[in-house]
């Protein structure tokens, strides 16, 4: 376990401790004897972990970052998906103790350097981790299973319109569960072995859109199908730089990026990744209809 600190305590800030793979993680993390938690997040008054220290952290309040990050031995990075992140990540990890170690919440498409807009945007953010001077871990998963579930993504077409609109042309998407991110990022976080890898995260089985529409007709318990739209309706709402990472996002789904099966999960964990049946049956009640 890495320790900066004199005490046998590893102290780990989780940044993002609400969000979808930033709760499963903290909840790990706690279990574990020795570890204490900071749960970072605008509003601390609502990180509510048993156990869990609430701690302000926002990319827009640099000046509170040194307290956040005083005295830990490991932080957990949720990327923040805008222009600036290479500049915020650099500035917050600056601040941090030298033997401080970094997990990245990157995604798959960090190992693109091709990707010509945003220009390399995901890698560059990489690459600020890389020259920290930090021991690094990095994750790249694709695209989580959580987006069904959650009312910021496809939750409300799903369960009210009975519609999955998702450019994919005939690629399919090996959909991950966030809580497989979580479980190896607290391994990368605590454990030997991990430092200085790039781990490329996947769900167990690469599924086709009309086939993940059935998957979710099922579990919300009226029909679902996958609208096969375009990425300019796929991206219609959104502008800037929120646009043009969709807009590369989608475009490589439909290039197959997302499609590729990775054993990593299993090879960290010890355990197979969750399979989106699996998920659904736990989570799949958000899909029913209101009414219903
Ligand atoms: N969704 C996917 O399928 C997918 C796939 C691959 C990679 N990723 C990556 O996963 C990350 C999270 O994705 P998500 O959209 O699904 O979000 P999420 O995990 O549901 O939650 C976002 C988190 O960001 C925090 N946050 C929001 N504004 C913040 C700010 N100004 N400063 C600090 N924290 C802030 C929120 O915390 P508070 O509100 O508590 O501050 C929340 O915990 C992103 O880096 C994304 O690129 C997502």
């Amino acid at each position: 376990m890495p320790h900066a600190n004199s005490t046998d305590v590893t102290r780990v800030l989780v940044t993002g401790v609400r969000g979808k793979t930033g709760l499963p993680l903290a909840k790990l993390l706690v279990a574990r004897r020795g570890v204490e938690v900071r749960g970072g997040s605008g509003d601390p008054s609502t990180v509510g972990v048993s156990g869990v220290r609430p701690t302000a952290f926002s990319w827009d309040e640099p000046a509170g970052w040194a307290a956040a990050t005083d005295g830990v031995d490991a932080v957990y990075v949720v990327r923040p998906d805008r222009a600036d992140a290479p500049d915020l990540v650099r500035a917050l990890l600056a601040g941090t103790a030298p033997g401080t170690r970094v997990v990245l919440l990157s995604d798959s498409d960090g190992g693109h350097p091709g990707s010509d807009h945003p220009a390399g945007w995901a890698p560059s953010v990489e690459r600020v981790v890389h020259g920290s001077g930090r021991p690094w871990t990095i994750l790249r998963p694709g695209w989580f299973m959580q987006v069904f579930t959650d009312p910021r993504f496809y939750r409300h077409q799903i369960a009210e319109a009975g519609e999955l609109p998702f450019p994919s042309g005939d690629a399919g998407v090996a959909w991950i569960d966030a809580r497989d991110i979580a479980a190896v990022a607290e391994r990368a976080l605590i454990e030997d072995g991990h430092v200085g890898r790039t781990y490329r995260l996947s769900g167990p089985e690469s599924l086709s859109l009309p086939r993940t529409a059935q998957l979710l007709s099922a579990a919300a318990g009226h029909p679902v199908i996958h609208r096969d739209v375009t990425v300019d309706e796929a991206v219609a709402g959104s502008e800037g730089f929120e646009r043009d990472l969709s807009r590369l996002t989608f475009e490589r789904v439909r290039a197959g990026g997302f499609a590729e099966v990775t054993d990593t999960v299993a090879r960290v964990t010890g355990r197979a990744p969750r399979t989106l049946v699996d998920f659904l049956s736990a989570d799949g009640a958000a899909l029913r209809r209101a009414s219903r």
